[in-house]
């Protein structure tokens, strides 16, 4: 139960997950390459782009390991059982690797600055270490691992955005897609490890975002996602058109781009989230109705220790003003149980917020220190992991009841539902989301629609996590 809730990190269904290659791809590639994602969607938006430089350079995707010449696992530190996770995976690829002879492994993204030393040296795991900042150098780092050198480059930028890059949608429904809008995160919270293993945040060229959004919408997808540690702080200077681009401004060009093509954005930090962003997802019908707006904790002494530079009560007039500017909109955040110092009444505190701000879904974690970060730095550690554990048990049961009212008030509802495919259970059924984020299944009866269409659905009953409905118009 724990492991489960532990496991949801970003989506439990995608970590791990390796590419497909493009169907009927008739190219001739001179190598295979395999790669396996964890972590965050940044992180899978990542290995887009890594694809991408691959592929421009003659390799091709496989999604069959056996297969593959060059392995890379793009992996995540945020909290230690995700680096556990990928440790396991590389002893078993160095397995496969004995098998097979060239085959060249390397670890890509937020570990490689932390463990390159010990992947490399020590532990002998692994050919090539290259860090979220350095993709570019990929192609000349496999010849330097060809030529049996130990291949590394986990350098940090303070602009490289791959703006000129355009990912290659290798796993993709067609329909939605993530778009990265900037890297790196400047906020220093005290328990992440993000600003370390990222570097310092970076906002990527305006014009750029919206040409890769306007042509995925050319090609078919009706839903963009804008991915960033902390979209509300996006900032770029658009020197062509003589503008400064704020997030807000920036959701707006987007939506403009069609009233088909849904927009998304995750995640918020609290205290960057403005009114001007607020408005502008009012005014367009096309941006959803969904903020993902991360609390970790209800208790205004243990945000200061996290660093989040907000407290309880003006957290909790956030979400008021949100519901003020928007009563429909979905909300959902991030929690952490068992921070340090954290007492029976912090906690206490955590649990009513959660209550007060009635989020229709949260991930949840208990505290896992991590090295380098302020807290590892200035804390101790110590709440014990039998009392995190018990915490992030009543903060799940909370939630549980939360996600169970939130559908339960959405009974009798109509939504206008994007099709995104077949539901996983039932082939009759299609599957789907409305605005606020909410996963609707229905089934699809003799109406001549499908996927990357919008119908409207009226909400008949749910399940803690679904909504169940039935078509009313199309
Ligand atoms: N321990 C537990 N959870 C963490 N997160 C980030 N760092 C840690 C940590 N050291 C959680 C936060 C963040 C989410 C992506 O992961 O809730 O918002
Ligand atoms: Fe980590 Fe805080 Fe930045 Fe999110 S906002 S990536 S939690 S430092």
């Amino acid at each position: 139960m724990l492991d489960y809730v532990n496991d949801k990190i970003q989506d439990e269904t995608r970590q791990g997950e390796a590419y497909a290659p493009f169907a009927g791809d008739p190219t001739v590639y001179k190598k295979r390459f395999y790669i396996e994602s964890y972590g965050c969607q940044m992180n899978f938006a990542d290995s887009e782009i890594v694809a991408s430089i691959l592929h421009k350079e003659g390799f091709g995707a496989t999604r069959n390991v056996e297969e593959a010449d060059l392995i890379f696992i793009n992996t995540c530190s945020i909290r230690e059982k995700a680096e556990q996770t990928v440790r396991k995976r590389l002893t078993e690829f160095r397995k496969l690797k004995e098998q097979k002879k060239g085959m060249l492994v390397g670890v890509l993204g937020c570990m490689a600055e932390r463990l390159k030393a010990k992947f490399l040296e020590e532990e002998k795991l692994v050919d090539m270490v290259v860090g979220p900042d350095a993709y570019r150098t990929l192609p000349g780092l496999v010849e330097e691992a060809e030529g049996g050198q130990k291949a590394v480059n986990v350098l940090l930028s303070r602009e490289e955005t791959y703006a000129d890059i355009s990912p290659v949608r290798l796993d993709s429904n067609g329909i939605t897609a993530f778009v990265s809008i900037m890297r790196g995160c400047n906020n220093m919270c005290s328990f992440c490890v993000v600003p370390f293993t990222r570097g310092r945040e970076r906002s990527r060229d305006a014009e750029s975002i919206i040409s890769e959004c306007r042509d995925l919408f050319e090609k078919g997808y009706k839903e963009v996602t804008l991915l960033g540690q902390n979209v509300d702080s996006y900032y770029f200077i658009d020197e062509q058109n003589d503008e400064a681009v704020t997030f807000a401004r920036l959701l707006e060009r987007v939506a403009l781009i069609s009233p088909l093509l849904r927009v998304r954005f995750s995640t918020s930090h609290p205290k960057d989230i403005t009114d001007e962003v607020l408005f502008t997802m009012a005014k367009y019908e096309n941006i959803c109705k969904y903020i993902h707006l991360p609390v970790q904790s209800g208790s205004t002494r243990i945000l200061q220790l996290m660093n989040r530079t907000y407290t309880r009560e003006w957290y909790k007039a956030k979400v008021d003003r949100i519901r003020q500017v928007m009563p429909d909109c979905g909300i959902s955040s991030d929690i952490i149980a068992g921070f340090c110092t954290e007492e029976e009444a912090d906690h206490h505190d955590t649990l009513s917020i959660m209550e007060y701000s009635r989020y229709d879904f949260s991930y949840m974690f208990f505290y896992s220190e991590r090295p380098g970060t302020l807290a590892q730095r200035r804390y101790e550690d110590d709440i014990d992991e039998d009392v995190k554990k018990r915490r992030l048990q009543e903060i799940v049961a909370m939630q549980n009841r939360l996600s169970q009212e939130s559908n339960r008030r959405d009974l009798g509802k109509k939504f206008i539902v994007l099709i995104e495919g077949d539901s996983k259970k039932n082939a009759a059924e299609w599957k789907g989301r409305n605005s606020q984020n909410k996963v609707i299944v229905f089934p699809k009866e003799t109406y001549n629609v499908g996927k990357g269409d919008y119908v409207e659905v009226e909400v008949v009953s749910c399940t803690q996590a679904t909504l169940l409905g039935k078509i009313v118009n199309k």
